[in-house]
């Protein structure tokens, strides 16, 4: 197993070390490229994302990126892009110990990574902007495709397409056509679909109704955010970035330049992006040993300081990987 590890910039370098850590514990000797990214790499070789890093991304299994600092819209959406990673997957669990406003929750928001109004298509007018927003049926299908894969691999019973097609008759329109149609192949998987607008109303009211949420790049975005907030906020959200050959798998949070060198940075995020990695790589149960582990560690309070503890992120990844050992 090749995994390519980018630290990157500010409490990225502090939350791998720790992902790195319990990765250790575990009895599946990686090999790891170690990789350069972001403000520090760009001072240092006048580039945010060198060739090499490229070249290890490209030749890895997988790989963990940390936060990257100002430069990090240029590294990750270049990362995307180069890597064709289209899918954007976040859980939503809720875990023991952590605050969050329900302590059962666990879902999925599938976000199509690619097109969208994100594709940045811009222009002044006489009296404004516009911006085009591109829906293609290729990407639509592949994205809703890869939702119910990962619903049926999950054991998930239902994917819900979420969508503005009252409004957006046609853009939206095409994505929720072409959601019933690869819908209508996974009989086994209950498929339904919510407006935008109601479905972030829901997420707040009624969240134990989503189970895999699949939805269009910027609502996406926005969703994941609030979603995150409901089990926890940024110390503890980790996401992945999913293309046909490659997978990035990184926390949601940035560099936190404020606390970082402090040694007081959540590891929870990496952590679980590590064991997001490992269930993509087909180690489920590898996941699951550090999944349980970082509960029970939670559980204890054994935490960083955000969470009300006062261990240092070394220390609490140093928990997390005794209880793997056992
Ligand atoms: P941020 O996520 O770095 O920090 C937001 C707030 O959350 C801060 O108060 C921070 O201290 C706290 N926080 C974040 N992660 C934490 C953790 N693991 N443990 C404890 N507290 C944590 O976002 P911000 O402040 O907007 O951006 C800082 C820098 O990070 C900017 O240069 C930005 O460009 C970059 N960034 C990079 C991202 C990436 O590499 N994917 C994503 C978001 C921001
Ligand atoms: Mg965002």
């Amino acid at each position: 197993m090749k995994i390519a590890v980018i630290p990157g910039d500010g409490i990225g370098g502090e939350v791998m070390d720790a992902a790195l850590t319990v990765l250790d514990a575990l009895d599946l000797n990686p090999e790891l490229i170690m990789a350069d990214a972001g403000d520090d790499c760009l001072e240092r070789t006048g580039t945010p994302l060198p060739d090499e890093t490229l070249e290890a991304v490209g030749e890895a299994d997988a790989t963990l990126f940390g936060a990257a600092g100002e430069s990090a819209a240029d590294v990750i959406v270049k990362l995307r892009r180069e890597f064709g990673l289209f899918a954007n997957l976040r859980p939503v669990r809720s875990l023991p110990g952590v605050q969050c406003l329900y302590p059962d929750l666990d879902f999925v928001i599938v976000r199509e990574n690619t097109e969208d109004l994100y594709v940045g298509d811009e222009e002044y007018t006489s009296d404004g902007a516009v911006a085009r927003r591109v829906i293609t049926r290729a990407a639509s299908e592949r994205i809703v495709r890869f939702a119910f894969d990962y619903a049926v691999g999950d054991g998930r019973g239902g994917v819900t397409a979420v969508h503005k097609a009252n409004v957006l008759k046609k853009t939206d329109g095409i994505f929720r056509e072409v959601f019933y149609e690869v819908a209508s192949s996974y009989p086994q998987v209950e498929a339904n679909d919510y407006y935008v607008d109601a479905t972030a109303m829901y997420l707040i009211t009624q969240p134990h109704e989503f189970d895999v949420i699949v939805t269009t790049n910027m609502f996406g975005d926005i969703l994941s955010d609030e979603a995150a907030a409901l089990v926890g906020g940024l110390g503890v959200a980790p996401s992945a970035n999913i293309g046909e050959k490659n997978a990035i798998f990184e926390p949601v949070h940035g560099s936190a330049p404020q606390i970082a060198g402090k040694n007081i940075a959540n590891p929870t995020a990496m952590i679980l992006s590590t064991a997001l990695m490992l269930k993509h790589l087909k180690k489920p149960q590898e996941a699951q040993k550090i999944q349980e582990a970082l509960e029970e560690t939670l559980r204890n309070g054994l935490v960083t300081p955000d969470l009300g503890g006062d261990l240092g992120t070394d220390e609490m990844a140093r928990e997390i990987a005794r209880r793997i050992e056992g």
